[in-house]
């Protein structure tokens, strides 16, 4: 936890600047040092946002850096290693992808071609947008279609994920359940984490044991795709991922009008299709939010996250719903000091403090306050807003936020806190 004052921590636009700055390794931004000194894929997908105020130039390099290091059949891997790291464990030689570009062998939540859409509208130089564009569209289209192809076999509509760690919310209490039931690894290793951070802010080691079985499962079997999808022990519906895929889906159809780009359209217009015939199924009317699915035992995770209104963001919900979630929301902000916490305060698993089973993340809150304007919720887009400013001008720009304090956790110095402050804090909703 932070010991500083907000007087010690200039907050604003110079010292997000530096920060964008200062974890700038040429052509990526690392989240922070030490703790995470690689490229991350969403990480880097929001913070090229921040550089979008600074260097436009910057910004679009961020994006082609990342693609650079897309698999063959079209997947962004969650993490690029260009360079090795002492810091930071499972590192390349664990996952064992064999690409290019060392790799992670997972995905994370695909917002790219929201936070693309976002920069070329949003570019002042619009030659350097529409040369920019027209590269990368045909790299996204093939990373939305990995999703649907690898993810979705079966058609259903709701794409899958085999990793909590490809949920972005690692730790999240909805995947407690379904990991709890992933062997874990029996070989000795030794956490990089915990020299970074407080242990009271981190997973405990069974579930770190179970995270690198899997590691292992994608590799012993050859990153076989079909393999993995009919025996992986970990197979869930991810809210977030799912709403997070269908906006970004949305966005990159009008980026390819934009662009009078045709190849995938129609076939991804169906996809969009199809996941808002099917989202209803993870709605919870007891609840008033969409529940993260387990598809090995066909039960509702039945945690309330904040991915667990993440429909908002991806446009998938009916009015009813939306206004369902906008009263959830609502109840759920007056329930905490800051923020929508990261885990439901009313959750007999709600820390405060550990990883995405409390805190408060910025971009998360920036996405549902997105959401929330969306369907005409504009007081509760505010209400998002100025909370998240609220974080960080009293603690500066941590990775996240203990939801009852306020106080700053995890990593300091982080790219995405200081990339939406420039992007979205620094701007009326
Ligand atoms: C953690 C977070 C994940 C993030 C990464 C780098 O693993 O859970 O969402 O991308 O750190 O910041």
């Amino acid at each position: 936890m932070s010991e500083t004052t907000p007087e010690q921590r200039p907050v604003g636009i110079d010292a997000a600047t530096a920060i964008l700055r200062q974890n700038d390794r040429g052509g990526y931004t690392i989240p922070t040092d030490g703790l995470y000194p690689f490229q991350w894929s969403w990480d880097s997908a929001i913070t090229g946002l921040g550089w979008l105020t600074i260097d436009e130039k910057r910004a679009w390099q961020e994006a082609e850096t990342m693609f650079r290091g897309q698999w063959d059949n079209g997947m962004v891997p969650h993490i690029l290693f260009h360079k090795g790291a002492e810091s930071y464990f499972p590192g390349p030689d664990v996952w064992g992808s064999g690409t290019k570009i060392p790799s992670s062998a997972i995905s994370q939540p695909p917002v790219w071609a929201t936070t693309i859409r976002f920069m070329y509208e949003k570019c002042r130089d619009q030659s350097l947008a529409a040369e920019k564009l027209r590269a990368l569209l045909p790299k996204l289209m093939a990373y939305h279609e990995w999703w649907y192809r690898e993810r979705d076999p079966g058609d259903t509509g709701l794409v899958c994920s085999y990793h909590p760690w490809e949920s972005g919310m690692d730790n999240s209490p909805a995947w407690d359940k379904p990991l709890g039931v992933v062997p874990g690894v029996s070989w000795e290793y030794k956490r990089r984490d915990l020299g970074h951070v407080d242990p009271e802010q981190r997973p405990h080691k069974p579930e770190y044991d179970r995270y690198l079985y899997l590691v292992d499962f994608y590799k012993d079997h050859g990153f076989d795709s079909q393999y993995i999808y009919d025996n992986c022990p970990y197979k869930v519906i991810d809210v977030g991922i799912v709403s997070i895929l269908q906006r970004a889906g949305n966005d990159l159809i009008e980026l390819c009008c934009i662009a009078d780009y045709e190849d995938g359209v129609e076939a991804l217009q169906a996809e969009l299709e199809r996941t808002r015939s099917a989202i209803n199924k993870l709605w919870s009317s007891e609840h008033h939010c969409f529940f993260n699915h387990d598809l090995i035992t066909g039960q509702a995770l039945d945690e309330v996250t904040s991915a667990t209104v993440l429909p908002l963001f991806g446009g998938l919900a009916d009015k009813k719903q939306a206004a369902a979630m906008a009263d959830l929301i609502g109840a759920w902000l007056d329930a905490t000091k800051v923020g929508l916490s990261s885990t439901h305060p009313s959750s007999p698993r709600y820390e405060s403090q550990r990883y995405w089973r409390g805190p408060v993340w910025i971009h998360i809150n920036w996405m549902i306050a997105l959401g929330a304007a969306d369907y005409g919720y504009s007081e509760i887009a505010q209400r998002l807003q100025d909370s998240a400013r609220d974080c960080v001008t009293a603690a500066g720009f941590w990775e996240y936020f203990d939801a009852d304090t306020g106080g700053g956790c995890g990593g300091d110095d982080f790219s995405w806190t200081a990339a939406t402050t420039l992007f979205w804090l620094s701007n009326p909703a």
